[in-house]
């Protein structure tokens, strides 16, 4: 199913103590102890058997209990000799990986029916913030939109611009900056730059410009606030975290007092759920469409 909708990239399996991913060739085992990766590691061979897919390397990551204990994943099993990285495809849109990047490999899929939505959308312009490896700029550049890609991180933002490169889309019309995104987006509207699509899915706690502490949850309403200044009429705004104390209808009652606010009328779109993802896995988001 995955595969005819040319995507190689999607989970195979998850419990409550882990899960596993197919990433191209490779797949990566994300588990919080032992049992949990010894268990996740027989049914990934179970499900080769039957399926007659078998990856060419296994990567393993453990899911710390707190942030500042995260590392890479490691290498389980395949050639250690092949460069730690991997190109997969999601709906054939192509996106390069790095398994020694950090944490995360660059790709989120629970976002996989968000940016499909961003595509159908068709913007003519995209503010991405808290971008990462820019994947929703490359759906949206692939639809035709110009789009601003913000993050923190400036290495984050070059492999935004290698995800657009291995799409064969040029840096015309796409812009990245390196900054905070809560300074910038006043920055962005006294220079009246207006966006039909925005997405706000930030992390939960960040440190931001001069040490400055983000925290989703505090902070949520100031986000949301910014982006409407910048939102054209019909903007569709995308809101998205993994803060577990923020659910769809806590995004809906926090953002609807910002709309009150800023005196802009707004609708809900709600987010199918995915097939390969059990509820309460993923990200929350909920889209909110300016009138
Ligand atoms: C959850 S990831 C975003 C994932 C991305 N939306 C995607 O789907 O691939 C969070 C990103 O926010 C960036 N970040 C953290 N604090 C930031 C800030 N204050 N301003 C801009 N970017 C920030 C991090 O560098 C990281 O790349």
């Amino acid at each position: 199913m995955f595969e005819a909708a040319g995507t190689t990239a999607h989970r195979l399996a998850s419990g409550s103590g882990g899960w596993v991913e197919r990433l191209g060739d490779d797949a990566m085992i994300s588990h919080k102890n032992d049992a949990a990766l010894a268990e996740l590691i027989t049914g990934l061979q179970k499900w080769s058997a039957e399926s007659g897919w078998t990856p060419v390397r296994i990567f393993t990551r453990f899911l710390p209990l707190k942030n500042d204990e995260r590392i890479s994943p490691i290498l389980r099993s395949g050639d250690a000799t092949l460069p730690p990285t991997a190109v997969v495809t999601e709906a054939g849109i192509r996106y390069g990986l790095d398994f020694a990047a950090g944490y995360s490999h660059g790709l989120f899929l629970d976002q996989r029916l968000n940016r499909a939505k961003l595509g159908m959308l068709r913007p003519k312009r995209v503010l991405n913030t808290f971008a990462y490896t820019c994947s929703f700029s490359v759906v949206a550049a692939r639809a035709g939109a110009e789009t601003l890609s913000v993050d923190l991180s400036r290495k984050s933002l070059d492999r935004g611009k290698q995800n657009l490169a291995l799409n064969g889309i040029t840096e015309t019309g796409h812009r990245f900056i390196a900054d905070d995104a809560l300074d910038l987006l006043p920055r962005l509207e006294n220079r009246g730059e207006r966006f039909d699509a925005i997405i706000l899915d930030p992390p939960t706690f960040s440190r931001g410009n001069s040490g400055r502490l983000w925290q989703v949850e505090q902070h949520f309403e100031d986000l949301v606030n910014a982006a409407l200044m910048v939102a054209m009429p019909k903007c569709a705004i995308l809101l998205s975290t993994n803060c577990t104390k923020l659910d769809p209808v806590a995004l809906e009652r926090r953002s609807r007092m910002c709309a009150k606010i800023k005196r802009r009328a707004v609708d809900y779109v709600r987010t199918a759920s995915l097939i390969d993802f059990p509820p309460g896995h993923g990200a929350s988001t909920l889209w909110m469409m300016v009138r």
